[in-house]
């Protein structure tokens, strides 16, 4: 086995349609779709960042229309093959910033019980539980077909 260490210029910018099919690894292309639709009327901001190919190796969303003070960061994903490099601090940071923009004060997201690994993300980049209760939402199972997924989850907050 051989080691090298390569350093990557990365790009964070707004996530395109053209974009979707190059998300696939998400497994939630038809939800990022719906998203996308919602930027036009400035409800939601869509981010993706990208490598030297353009591909997008990360996305997240912001969604505006949830709180009056907050932004609702959602939807946020790397690719698995690109997990532990940093790529999700930095959506999550480059996240923030669109809601500073917007003059906002506030960052909110909900991160389900089990998933340690993005809680412990969210608690290392300054966020703090305000809640916990049971949430349901709209998801594709393996198979890509739509299921209604239910799961306790824990709501996190950070002054920006
Ligand atoms: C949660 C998720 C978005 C995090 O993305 P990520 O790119 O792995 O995040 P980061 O790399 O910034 O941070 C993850 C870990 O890598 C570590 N890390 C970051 N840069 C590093 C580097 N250069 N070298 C070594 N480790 C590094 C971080 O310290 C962090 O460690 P921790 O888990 O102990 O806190 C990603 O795991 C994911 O897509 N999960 C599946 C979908 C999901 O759960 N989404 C969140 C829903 S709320």
């Amino acid at each position: 086995m051989a080691h090298a260490t390569v350093t990557v210029d990365l790009v964070v910018r707004d996530l395109l349609h053209e974009d979707l099919a190059g998300c696939a690894w998400t497994g939630h292309v038809p939800f990022i779709s719906a998203a996308l639709g919602r930027r036009t009327a400035g409800a939601v901001d869509y981010l993706a960042v990208c490598g030297p190919s353009d591909l997008p190796v990360g996305v997240g969303g912001v969604d505006y229309s949830r709180q009056a003070d907050a932004g609702w960061l959602w939807q946020f994903a790397v690719h698995p093959a690109f997990r532990s490099c940093g790529v999700g601090t930095l959506l999550v940071r480059s996240a923030e910033d669109r809601i500073r923009q917007r003059g906002l004060s506030f960052a909110e997201l909900g991160v389900e019980q089990t998933n340690q690994g993005a809680r412990r993300l969210y608690t290392r980049l300054g966020y703090e539980v305000t809640r916990e209760q049971d949430e349901e939402w709209d998801a594709l199972d393996a198979a890509g077909r739509p299921v209604r997924r239910r799961a306790h989850c824990v709501m996190m907050r950070r002054a920006l």
